[in-house]
């Protein structure tokens, strides 16, 4: 199967991926990094051929970044489009012309804590768990079906960095698992609901 890939910062879900391809774990291949950083280093994990990033500044308004980012993408024929670590609201325009194959991480356990700081959030409110989420992008933000979650324990003397690099750890494994289920064709999802092994959920 062919991925691409939204990020817009370092790219550690990306070299996952990566990693758990070259491992024969995920039956597919990265075709492009899109970001909406140019310098992002997730960008340089790839060919120059397989990246495209623009500055959405340099754009008219959302519509316009998001029309562009949708061109490129189309023109590297992706059958799954895996954000991860992607900082930007995708519009409603751009999820409709990659229905049903857009999917995102997302560093809590939906729904809650939607949106960003979500590990400060979950120290804030004293949780005794938090974690991650792959689910299938709608218009609304991180409001998808979710496919999977990965829980951890809050600790005593937690940090919103200890607690985001505990969160990291079972991110990666989670996202490789979900996108296996994915392009193995094992996990669908048809009008919001799951469809497992033909069953739906
Ligand atoms: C991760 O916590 C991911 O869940 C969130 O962005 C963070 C950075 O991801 N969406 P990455 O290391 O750039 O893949």
């Amino acid at each position: 199967a062919r991925l691409a890939v939204l990020a817009s910062g370092r790219g550690s879900n990306l070299q996952a991926i990566t990693a758990a391809i070259a491992a024969g774990q995920l039956d597919a291949q990265v075709v492009a990094v899109l970001s909406d950083k140019p310098d992002a280093p997730a960008l340089q994990q790839v060919t120059a051929e397989q990246r495209w990033a623009r500055s959405p500044k340099d754009f008219a308004d959302r519509a316009a970044f998001d029309a562009a980012l949708g061109d490129a993408l189309a023109g590297f024929a992706p059958d799954w489009v895996v954000c991860a670590g992607y900082m930007r609201i995708l519009g409603q325009a751009f999820v409709e012309r990659f229905d049903g194959r857009l999917v995102n991480i997302h560093p809590s356990l939906l729904p809650l804590y939607k949106g960003l700081h979500t590990h400060a959030r979950a120290l804030e409110a004293g949780d005794a768990a938090h974690g991650a989420s792959v689910h299938f992008v709608v218009p609304e933000l991180d409001a998808g079906t979710v496919l999977a979650q990965a829980r951890v324990p809050v600790l005593a003397g937690d940090t919103p960095e200890t607690l985001a690099q505990r969160v990291l750890a079972v991110e990666h494994p989670l996202l490789i698992a979900s996108l296996q289920w994915l392009v193995s064709g094992r996990v669908a999802e048809r009008h919001g609901q799951l469809v497992v092994d033909g069953h739906p959920l």
